[in-house]
């Protein structure tokens, strides 16, 4: 097979790219591990920032998060008993976010790329990438007893953290930076009415604790849990006696509790890797960097790779001009550690640290009330939380 642009990964990075440079006559194969069903299986965060809002708008894509996505405005944050609204409009100028989960933007984009005839093909093995600091790079894959090949101009490694595209750049290019929390979020989705209209983020000394939402009548709600619980740990009384403990009481008696449709936990690192370009070979989204889910940055900082890879891929097929491509690992990485540096301060602010010096929780008290008496620090966390500009 012969593509322009082979794409590795059927996340919502690779998809993304794929329908927008479609929309603009470039063409594109899409390599994806797993079954459609288990990629759309998958539950992660819910929260879309304007500039995602708008690439889904430009992919044609964006009908049904504009219909059934909530704008919000604001969110809480917690602390024991004392709640402040973050006025995200009011703070950064007028700006929103949008509620709306990933799972129903990666399905919104392969019925997208249905609609238009995409090549996306699942259930591959063994991705192998092959020459990729040559002008011909091409790809491998086996599928049953077969061996594929796909000839490209350049390959994106959109394959997530796990996937082949990030471990095909050589050891002594790749410089990798990791933080790893000790401790990880227990996440619950019910068929309940959320127990507030805003997302709230609860910091306790028992630990963080995040309410959110999918709908009105769909909540997803999160509670800090040391690394060594194992779901079958958490009944799903337990999972709300805890939930309750951890928000100020008016919200706790508010909370409308239900059996839980899915239970999981996720471990909070971050990471990124540098550079994001090896040779014909670029990286975006989760394959090149992950961040604690605190702040709901990991979609977002795919987004803006997004948006300038394709706008490099753009300069080169329409206008022969390769300086987006040339420019891209710089521009991402800089935005990509902006997004770092926010969820990294977010977790830091929130959550209870284990083995945590006296001197240091003092630091992260006094830092929670500047936050809750000045509407200077209010306005800095509001133009992070609705996105910075790409
Ligand atoms: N070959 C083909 N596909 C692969 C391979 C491989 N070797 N390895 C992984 N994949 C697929 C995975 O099955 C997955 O569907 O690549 C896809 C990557 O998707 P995501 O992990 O969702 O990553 P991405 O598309 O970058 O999405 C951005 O931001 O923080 C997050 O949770 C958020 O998933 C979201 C991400
Ligand atoms: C979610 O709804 O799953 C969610 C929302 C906000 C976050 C993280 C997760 O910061």
């Amino acid at each position: 097979m012969k593509t322009q642009v082979c794409i590795i990964g059927g996340g919502p990075s690779g998809l993304l790219l794929s329908q927008l440079l479609h929309l603009k006559g470039i063409d594109t194969i899409v390599l994806e591990r797993q079954s459609r069903d288990y990629v759309l299986s998958r539950i992660r965060a819910g929260v879309l920032e304007h500039g995602f809002t708008e690439l889904m708008r430009e992919a044609e894509c964006g009908a049904r998060m504009d219909e059934e996505g909530e704008i919000h405005e604001g969110f809480f944050i917690s602390d024991h008993e004392d709640l402040l609204r973050v006025d995200l409009h009011k703070f950064s100028g007028g700006q929103t976010v949008t509620v709306y989960g990933q799972t129903e933007v990666t399905r919104d984009l392969y019925e997208a790329r249905d609609r238009m005839d995409g090549t996306v093909i699942h259930n591959v093995e063994d991705v192998v990438l092959h020459d990729l600091t040559s002008d011909r790079p091409h790809v491998t894959y086996r599928a049953g007893d077969e061996t594929l090949r796909i000839d490209c101009d350049y390959v994106v490694g959109a394959d997530g953290y796990h996937g082949v595209s990030r471990k095909s750049i050589p050891k002594d290019v790749l410089k990798e930076y990791e933080k790893v929390y000790p401790f990880g979020w227990l996440g619950v989705l019910s068929r309940t009415k959320p127990v507030s209209p805003e997302l709230i983020y609860a910091r306790h000394e028992r630990g963080f604790a995040l309410c959110s939402m999918r709908s009105q009548v769909l909540s997803r709600y999160y509670v800090q849990v040391p690394l060594t619980d194992k779901v079958e740990d958490w009944s799903d009384d337990a999972f709300w006696t805890e939930l309750q403990r951890r928000l100020p009481s008016e919200v706790a008696g508010q909370l409308e509790t239900g059996p839980s449709i899915e239970k999981s936990i996720a471990p909070l690192r971050g990471y990124v890797a540098e550079p994001m370009r090896y040779g014909n070979l670029f990286l975006a989204g989760d394959a090149a960097h992950i961040v604690p889910p605190t702040g709901a940055k990991g979609l977002n900082s795919a987004a803006s790779d997004i948006h300038y890879l394709y706008h490099g891929l753009l300069g080169h097929y329409r206008d022969g001009d390769d300086s987006g491509l040339e420019g891209y690992s710089e521009k991402a990485l800089a935005r990509v550690w902006k997004a770092q540096r926010f969820s990294w301060w977010m977790t830091q602010l929130l959550h209870t640290f284990p083995d945590t010096i006296a001197y240091d929780r003092r630091m992260q008290d006094t830092e929670l009330a500047y936050l809750f008496s000045s509407e200077a620090a209010q306005r800095s966390l509001a133009e992070n939380y609705v996105g910075l500009p790409f």
